[in-house]
């Protein structure tokens, strides 16, 4: 359903961001209305937002004051984002200020609001800015987590306005799910590892052997867990997502072999694992030198292959061992089609009690389902209520709807935070 967006723009070098997340909410078919603020202007002209909305675009409350529109744009908008917000936006909106259109916008509204904050890192860890971060939070305000980076000069932190595309895809999930309950700062203190994406099992220098897996559900576990306040690393092997979670640490591998590495590097330290990568069971025997070529002496018609380890399994052996700490909570994955014999949630189930975890994802894939898209859906198989071996031979079997990629990993980790031992 289209949804009355408002986007408030603060003056900081990043609004001109703003012009693409204008974009990108029009072409998702929703009406925007820009507000920028008066130092927003000094970046970017009312004439490009008011060109990319269509619609016209104010800064101050005595602008059309014959319409009301100081009460009536923030009372009829379904979702308000602003990108960039400044520090001194952070401030005024903790304050309840209402000194101007955008302010006032934000009093009168009763929609989610979300804001992305962009700045210097030495201001966005100040504690005056930190604490108005608190405030917004506790009022059910969504404060994205600012990406690392390059910042404007030479500076380089966490501070960097995300991408456009990732803003709206997080403000719209902030939308669909109950105000800031899918960011609820659930995870603080935790530290959650993700593993994403198709591992790569190289043949010569120019092929490898490869699967579907985009990475998408992964990067979604990622930036929700980042959200909701986890130091996060996204061990990343490939895929075919553009941004980065903002505020997660990004380690990228290549093979299943430098997955298992970083995976065993990471795990110690970590509270929660989600094992979300398509890791390749078998590796070519030999990796040639230099390309094969068809006219030389290789036999192309066989390929020698080797089996990888299984990285979640061991993991679970490592825990059982106390390698790991044993209140380390460990989610895997069963993509699963299916055959004569077994249902896909018989497969997982089969595979639930085999691979020890905690919690297993399963979904239905194959035929366009789930590899590449946007959606997915599935079941959560968990020994919740009957602990141990017992529990994963009669697991208790969650139905995940159909929804976004963002929506599915909310859903995921609102069940592992249940099996997390509290601090
Ligand atoms: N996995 C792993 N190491 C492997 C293979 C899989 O850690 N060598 C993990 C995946 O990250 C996922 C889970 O195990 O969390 C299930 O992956 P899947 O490929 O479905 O399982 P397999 O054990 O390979 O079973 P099968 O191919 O027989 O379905």
């Amino acid at each position: 359903m289209p949804l009355r967006v408002l986007i408030g723009v603060g003056g900081g070098i990043a609004a001109y961001k703003a012009a693409h997340l204008v974009r990108y909410f029009k072409e998702s078919s929703h009406e925007v209305h820009v507000i920028p603020t008066r130092s927003a202007l000094k970046f970017v002209g009312a004439a490009t937002f008011e060109a990319l909305s269509g619609n016209p675009v104010s800064t101050d409350v005595f602008d059309n004051v014959d319409e009301v529109q100081h009460v009536r744009l923030g009372q009829e908008a379904d979702l308000i984002v602003i990108a960039p917000a400044t520090a001194d936006l952070l401030a005024r909106l903790a304050t309840g200020r209402a000194d101007d259109l955008l302010t006032s916008s934000c009093l009168v509204s009763t929609c989610p609001i979300v804001l992305a904050p962009a700045m210097h890192t030495e201001m966005w860890e100040n504690a005056a800015t930190q604490a108005n971060v608190r405030t917004l939070r506790e009022r059910g305000i969504t404060v994205i987590e600012p990406a690392h980076g390059r910042l404007t000069g030479k500076d380089s932190g966490p501070g960097r306005l995300p991408e456009p595309d990732h803003i709206g895809a997080l403000s719209l999930a902030v939308a669909r799910n109950q105000h800031a309950e899918i960011f609820r700062q659930s995870l603080v203190g935790k530290r959650v590892v993700v593993t994403a994406g198709g591992t790569e099992e190289p043949i010569d220098p120019v092929r490898f052997l490869t699967n579907a897996s985009s990475g998408r559900q992964g990067y979604a576990l990622a930036d929700i867990a980042a959200q909701r306040g986890a130091d996060v690393t996204l061990i990343s092997a490939s895929t075919d997502v553009l941004h980065t979670p903002s505020g997660a640490e990004v380690v990228h591998v290549r093979t299943a072999l430098e997955l298992q590495a970083a995976v065993q590097e990471a795990a110690p330290h970590a509270d929660l694992m989600v094992m979300a990568a398509a890791v390749a069971d078998y590796r070519p025997e030999s990796v040639a030198a230099s390309k094969m070529k068809k006219d030389g002496d290789h036999d192309f018609s066989t390929l020698k292959m080797t089996e990888n380890p299984d990285i979640l399994a061991g993991l679970v052996q490592a825990r059982r061992e106390g390698e790991i700490p044993s209140e380390t909570v460990i989610v895997g994955f069963a993509a699963e089609t299916g055959d004569e014999k077994s249902s896909p949630l018989e497969h997982a189930k089969r595979k639930f009690l085999r691979k020890g975890c905690d919690l297993l994802m399963c979904n239905a894939v194959g035929e366009g389902k789930v590899f590449g898209q946007e959606d997915n859906a599935g079941w959560l198989l968990s020994a919740r209520n009957t602990p141990g071996a017992e529990g994963r031979e009669d697991p208790t079997v969650i139905d995940v709807p159909s929804g976004p990629k963002l929506d599915v990993a909310a859903r995921i980790l609102d069940e592992a935070e249940t099996l997390l031992t509290p601090h």
